[in-house]
């Protein structure tokens, strides 16, 4: 069974574009064992657009690259499994790739024989150049059946933007993920927009069939393909990751694997985060309270926007997220620039002094316990950061 946890990864799309190899794909995979992300759960190796020629050949087969990918894919396929990953390929829904090469429309059932025939695991399925009388969900449909009729497990990422309010029928058409909305840059704005205008949608998002907030970008420091606006600092690629994790939604990690900081290595292997991800109720954050309505956007950060997307509003937000085994986690998200106190009230998070319960918190950054607390907590939250508490209910009346 596939994707019964948010599935996690690599992408090649937002550092390397269109300069991908083989050579490329094979480092990427030796990392990913070497150096610990597919323990972690890190297990797809996915190649995005730009891998395949600008036409199809006299069988009207997609082809590899011959320069990109002179062995072609099944040597590429055999070599990440033998790391003991899996891989993903890239097509499209419409008649060109958004990068402009032959597409999957009308060719849906040979390309995914295709794709089978050289081992590939796992699909990500764009949008654009997608004729204008064709529908969006008959065609989605038809790749998830496609890709059933070759028998082979291939997880189906449906990547169509949102479109036709998309989490309220990727499920049922065989989707195992599906990107909600535009694609990440690598800047602040841009993830937080991607998060606020998904976080009213997220209730549909659960095993089988999870809400892509797309790759992520921690660790790109602008390096790369998807680096427009202001690069993001520690603190936000914290707030970045701890976000995907609090929504539970999938894991693919855009930076280059061989030069990323050990520092953010090291967060995107954190244990109590990827737990928080993989939990296995997946259920979405609760939004607990948000204050301050109004978001400023300064003029630079508004060009940078990748479209003017639905705000949740508010500065400073407290999220509960309910985990699976009586576990809660307490999350903090100060998004004024500078330092301000965040204060929850348990009352709102449903624990009223009241019922005689309080939470037992533990730092998840520090795994410092900061004993139990009833009735409301505050903390201190420095500007574009985050403070995240695991929690555990504990009676405190006699
Ligand atoms: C679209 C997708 C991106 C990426 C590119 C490739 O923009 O949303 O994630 O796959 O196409 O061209």
């Amino acid at each position: 069974m596939i994707a019964k946890r948010p599935p996690m990864g690599w992408n090649s799309w937002n550092t390397f574009g269109k300069d991908i190899n083989e050579t490329l794909v094979f480092e990427i995979a030796d990392i990913m064992v070497k150096e610990g992300y597919l323990e972690k759960g890190y297990e797809y190796l996915v190649i995005d657009d730009c891998w395949a020629l600008k036409e199809r050949d006299a069988e009207g087969n997609l082809v590899p690259d011959p320069e990109k990918f002179p062995h072609g894919m099944k040597y590429v396929a055999d070599y990440v499994h033998n790391a003991g990953l899996k891989i993903g390929i890239y097509s499209c829904a419409g008649i060109l790739t958004c990068a402009g090469y032959p597409s999957s429309y009308d060719h849906e059932y040979e390309d995914a024989r295709l794709f089978a025939s050289w081992g590939i695991d796992f699909l990500k399925y764009d949008f654009c150049n997608f004729p204008q009388n064709a529908d969006c969900k008959t065609r989605y449909l038809t790749m998830s059946m496609a890709l059933k009729a070759t028998g082979r497990e291939i997880l189906f990422s449906a990547c169509n933007w949102g479109r036709e309010e998309s989490w309220s029928w990727m499920r049922s058409i065989g989707a195992h993920m599906y990107r909600s909305t535009g694609d990440i840059f690598d800047n602040y704005r841009s993830f937080i927009n991607i998060f606020q205008s998904q976080v009213e949608h997220l209730c549909q998002s659960g095993p089988y069939c999870f809400n892509d907030l797309d790759m992520l970008t921690v660790g790109m420091y602008n390096q790369g393909n998807v680096a427009v606006g202001k690069p993001c600092t520690e603190n936000e690629y914290r707030m970045q990751f701890t976000l995907w994790c609090l929504v539970g939604t999938p894991l693919f990690i855009g930076a280059d694997l061989r030069s990323i900081c050990p520092k953010l290595k090291d967060m995107l292997q954190n244990k109590a985060l990827l737990e928080i991800d993989q939990d296995e109720e997946s259920r979405p954050p609760y939004l607990v309270s948000k204050r301050s309505v109004h978001v400023p956007v300064s003029d630079e950060e508004r060009k940078t926007a990748i479209e003017p997307l639905k705000r949740i509003g508010g500065q400073l937000l407290t999220f509960l997220k309910i985990l699976s085994d009586f576990e809660f986690v307490i999350a903090y998200y100060n998004l004024h620039t500078d330092e301000h106190e965040i204060l929850c009230s348990f009352a709102d998070a449903g624990i009223p002094l009241a019922s005689g319960y309080g939470l037992s918190m533990t730092d998840v950054f520090t795994g410092e316990n900061i004993g139990v607390v009833n009735d409301y907590h505050k903390v201190s939250v420095t500007g574009h950061d985050c403070r995240l508490y695991r929690c555990k209910m504990v009676k405190i009346d006699a």
